[in-house]
């Protein structure tokens, strides 16, 4: 079952800059614990600003080990791509060490992706996951109606044919690889999420509320998305 604690802000301008300061607690804390941070980006667009403000914060980069949630079958360098929105976003400006940077092969395709990406992460215990939440309640690219992957036995990360938001192909983590992640933030606006945050506060489940970590989920919510 999953524990949500819900952070309503004002507007998106706020919430990026709480997203900020607990991705920068979580790595501090991580970094202090174990001398390294294992972050796990969001795709999409809404986390495009929160990396632009992670250029300029004051951390140890060389502890960062960056992973993505999920990720576009598209030619290594599309425009479209997780990891490029990621990478032209901030991690070219960073100084995280390039082979700290552990970017989902899909251009291989959806099944031989996955599964390198699976061998690559078999025993990393994630710090940090951010996600983002669809129109349809889907997070990353777990979407209604698939295989969410939250078997036991689920790979890390897992094919997904027939995608309702394009491209059809893409590359998951599953749901039971996310929810064993030590901490897990949401970050959600718009108005056009009103339906799917609405459907998930009611306890109807969706995608994003299978990720059930021991230590219950934060969802960054913009006032925008409750409904009138
Ligand atoms: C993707 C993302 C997806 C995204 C949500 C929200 O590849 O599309 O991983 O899960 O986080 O669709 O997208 P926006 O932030 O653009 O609303």
């Amino acid at each position: 079952m999953q524990k949500c604690r819900w952070h309503v802000f004002p507007d998106t301008k706020a919430l990026k800059k709480q997203a900020v300061k607990e991705i920068v607690k979580a790595a501090d804390e991580a970094i202090a614990q174990r001398g390294v941070f294992n972050l796990v980006l969001a795709g999409g667009t809404t986390p495009r600003a929160v990396y632009e403000k992670l250029r300029d914060i004051k951390t140890d980069w060389s502890a960062w080990y960056i992973y993505f949630g999920d990720e576009r079958c598209l030619p290594a360098n599309h425009p479209d791509r997780n990891s490029v929105m990621a990478l032209t976003a901030w991690l070219n400006y960073a100084t995280v060490p390039h082979c700290q940077i552990f970017i989902i092969p899909a251009e291989q395709g959806s099944t031989m992706g996955a599964e390198a990406y699976s061998k690559l992460l078999n025993d990393v215990t994630f710090d940090l996951v951010l996600l983002g939440l669809g129109e349809d309640g889907h997070t990353a690219s777990l979407f209604p109606g698939h295989d969410p992957g939250l078997a036991p036995d689920a790979p890390v990360a897992q094919a997904v044919h027939d995608a309702p938001k394009p491209p059809s192909e893409r590359i998951s983590l599953s749901a039971r690889c996310l929810s064993d992640a030590k901490k897990v933030i949401y970050l959600v606006t718009g108005e056009s999420k009103r339906l799917a945050v609405s459907d998930w506060r009611s306890g109807k489940p969706i995608p994003a509320s299978l990720i059930a970590p021991k230590k219950g989920v934060d969802i960054l919510l913009e006032e925008a998305c409750l409904a009138p």
